[in-house]
């Protein structure tokens, strides 16, 4: 499915390359988006898109196209937000004794010696590794999602919580 979801990005953009070079004397760039505003809201390749797919994620475990993400083990529960809070403030005191993490920027970047980065979130998110390189308590469950999914969601992390 992530192949899918990158193959038709891929033609989107060759769409609307193809588009511009067509464009001739008009402005390419007002032209492409006034000419493919369904394809351009489809290829969620806008920094918008991307947040707003992360939040998505985030908030209700489903992609803005519907599809549910899962783990390696089934997850205790299918959102972040169910165990770190809808902001992202962690804190929670889950079965088995673990607390769910503080994911907001002060807690991840700020107050590391190894700040959290965009790859080093995907990481985290996708493996259960942590910025140090440990292990981090299973409850946290190894995310599957498409590569597009798991870059939007760590750019979410990684920007929008506060
Ligand atoms: C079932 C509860 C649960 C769910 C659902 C969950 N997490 Fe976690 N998460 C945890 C716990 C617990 C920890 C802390 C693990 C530890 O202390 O070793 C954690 C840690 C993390 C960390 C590491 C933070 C740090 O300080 O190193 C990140 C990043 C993270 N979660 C992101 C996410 C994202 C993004 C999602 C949704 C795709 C998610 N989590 C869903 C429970 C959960």
């Amino acid at each position: 499915m992530s192949v899918d979801g990158i193959a038709v990005r891929a033609a989107v953009v060759i769409a609307l390359v193809a588009l511009s070079a067509c464009g001739g004397s008009q402005g390419s760039e007002s032209t492409t988006a006034a000419a493919t505003p369904a394809a351009a809201a489809s290829a969620s390749s806008g920094a918008t898109t991307s947040i707003a797919n992360g939040r998505s994620i985030f908030l209700t475990g489903k992609d803005l196209s519907g599809r549910q993400i899962t783990a390696q083990q089934p997850p205790m529960f299918p959102t972040c937000a169910a165990c770190h809070n809808a902001d992202g403030s962690g804190g929670k005191h889950l079965p088995g004794g673990a607390v769910s993490a503080d994911l907001r920027h002060a807690a991840l970047v700020t107050a590391q010696k190894t700040p959290y980065t965009l790859p080093l979130l995907e990481r985290a998110i996708s493996t259960g590794v942590d910025n140090q390189g440990q292990a981090l308590n299973p409850v946290m469950p190894h995310w599957k999602m498409s590569p597009l999914d798991l870059h939007d969601i760590a750019a979410y992390v990684l920007t929008q919580l506060k």
